[in-house]
């Protein structure tokens, strides 16, 4: 039996870990929690609990291989082992460290309208900031900066998703990565996730009985093998209203962006 001091706990029967053959690399706010746990109810998905940050944070990425492999989850040989670290979509060093590990590893990048990401976006911080007791900032004051839009501000950044596809694009074949969308994925699961499965070549297995709608919580909730959950409360936050004016000016500066994206990728969403 295992004893604390072994260098490792024991495998359950058969198990082992395996590098990711799937991982989702955002974006933040995105649905990514959403995505993987939707992923998950597939027999064959064996997924990380937590955001592992090997490829972007350099204390990790120095451990090397070997301790990546170590936060994987176990399972069988011929699962699918899956990771997310939303923050990899954003990293210009990540892509090419990625291919390195695995040049046919295949991406799932979940995209939603890049004007509510930032709202999102910013509820997280300040959600974060009450709870270590920091003094809140209101949101035009971060979104706004001498009557335009607050370019200083990084979550901005987060939402030019060209940019960042650029750099991916230099990395990995556009059959490599395929696109969730977000906003369809909170309305249709079940639609979204057949495209899913259809990509990473599943056998179709998720299905309407995997998901019933929660009234209270105004999400679609999971059933899997006769459970019932929803996803955290952190999921599905109210964002601060923001006076029209600002909102129009933000739909604005997304409105060039948006369509150098679509252009990249090959088809279009339904934003501005
Ligand atoms: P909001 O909290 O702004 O509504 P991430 O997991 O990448 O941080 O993304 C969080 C977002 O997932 C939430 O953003 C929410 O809109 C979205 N989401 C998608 N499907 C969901 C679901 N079934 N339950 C809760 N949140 C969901």
């Amino acid at each position: 039996p295992w004893e604390r001091g072994d260098a490792e706990p024991p495998a359950p029967n058969g198990t082992v870990q395996q590098l990711p053959d799937v991982i989702i690399i955002g974006v933040r706010k995105g649905g990514t929690r959403a995505l993987i746990e939707m992923l998950s109810l597939h027999r064959v998905v064996a997924a990380a609990q937590n955001e592992v940050h090997f490829f972007d944070w350099e204390s990790h990425f120095q451990r090397g291989l070997p301790w990546y492999l170590s936060q994987m989850p176990f399972s069988l040989p011929g699962q699918l082992t899956v990771e997310k670290t939303p923050a990899y979509f954003t990293s210009a060093k990540v892509p090419a460290r990625i291919r390195q590990m695995n040049p046919a590893v295949k991406l799932l990048l979940i995209v939603r309208d890049p004007t509510e990401r930032v709202l999102s976006d910013y509820t997280q911080v300040l959600h974060n900031r009450l709870q270590k007791h920091k003094r809140p900032r209101p949101v035009e004051a971060v979104l706004m900066k001498g009557g335009e839009v607050n370019l200083g501000y990084k979550a901005l950044n987060r939402s030019l998703y060209y940019l960042h596809m650029e750099n991916w694009l230099r990395h990995f074949p556009l059959r490599s990565i395929h696109l969730v969308d977000g906003d369809r994925l909170v309305r249709e699961p079940l639609a979204e996730m057949k495209e899913v499965e259809r990509f990473l070549e599943l056998e179709p297995q998720i299905g309407a009985a995997n998901f019933y709608f929660n009234k209270t919580k105004g999400f679609y909730c999971l059933r899997d093998r006769g459970k019932e959950r929803c996803l955290h409360d952190s999921k599905g936050r109210a964002h601060p209203h923001v006076q029209p004016a600002i909102l129009h000016k933000l739909y604005r500066y997304f409105h060039q962006p948006n369509r150098r994206f679509f252009q990249l990728v090959g088809r279009t969403f339904s934003w501005n």
